[in-house]
């Protein structure tokens, strides 16, 4: 395969594909920036409309979740963040979460059917990452939301040796599965599509209509994993999601359910292969 040159995003062409869509609009692109999380988060606090959306075609300091970085050359990926304004309490933003990786899940299934979730919000092909979503929340006192921001990250042309040597077996592209390259215009505004579609789901009939699909759609659950939290690792069976959007997982020391509010799921390695 003769490897194309990256060329930046579309914007005119991806505002067309936007048009009328429930998200990403108003659209704000930035060749390079820090993180569009950032972004937007700065044009939340001035006050800037649900849907708002950032979306860079580099990022110099992409972050990821538990203080990770996101690899983010330039040309190659989606960086997306999406401003929303959802009518919650705090402590249910976790489902936000949720909702986002359901979202991102369906948008990456378009190309690759076989794509699953890992809790929270990881998509995968087989054991290889190929997306993540990071949210952040704002709080206006502490019973209301004052905005929460939707960061995606997809990787859709990046080759292998884009990634650092570490992540060459854990991280993928829908390039690297696919073998060719793939319209990033396109897998931006199907992210944004359904992210809108999952979203107004979760809005129409709350969290449980949104639960029952994610859970169907993980490839983790029933199955035995390492859990490893900011305070300890342990063994045990993932269950399902909490009301609030965490893990519950069966403990295999005590038989006791926990619930993993954040954290990383790692699977055993005596389980078959995630898929
Ligand atoms: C993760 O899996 O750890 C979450 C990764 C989230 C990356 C995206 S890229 C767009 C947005 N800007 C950031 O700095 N992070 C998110």
């Amino acid at each position: 395969m003769t490897p194309e040159a990256a060329t930046p995003l579309d914007v005119s062409r991806l505002r067309t594909l936007l048009a009328g869509k429930r998200l990403g609009m108003p659209l704000e692109y930035r060749e390079t920036t820090a993180s569009t999380n950032d972004d937007a988060a700065a044009l939340g606090r001035q006050g800037v409309p649900e849907g708002t959306t950032v979306i860079a075609d580099a990022q110099t300091r992409g972050r990821g979740r538990r203080s990770r970085t996101w690899v983010s050359p330039p040309n190659k990926n989606l960086y997306v963040s999406v401003l929303l304004r959802p009518p919650i309490a705090p402590w249910l933003a976790p489902q936000l979460a949720i909702v986002a990786g359901l979202g991102a899940l369906q948008a990456v299934r378009k190309w690759l059917p076989g794509a699953v979730l890992k809790w929270p919000n990881d998509v995968l092909v087989g054991v290889r990452k190929l997306c993540g979503v990071l949210t952040e929340m704002t709080t206006r006192d502490e019973d209301a939301v004052d905005f929460v921001v939707v960061g995606i990250g997809i990787n859709v042309n990046a080759t292998e040796e884009d990634f650092p040597p570490e992540l060459r077996s854990i991280a993928t592209s829908l390039r690297v599965e696919l073998g060719r390259t793939v319209d990033r215009e396109a897998v931006a505004a199907d992210l944004l599509e359904e992210l809108g579609r999952e979203y107004d789901r979760y809005l129409a009939s709350g969290f449980s209509a949104v639960r029952a699909r994610w859970e169907a759609a993980c490839g983790t659950l029933g199955r035995t994993v390492e859990v490893d939290t900011s305070s300890e690792r342990f063994t045990g069976v993932a269950i399902g999601l909490s009301d609030a959007g965490h893990l519950r997982v069966r403990r295999a020391d005590n038989q006791e359910e926990v619930e993993v509010v954040s954290g990383d799921i790692v699977l055993e390695q005596s389980t078959p292969t995630l898929r």
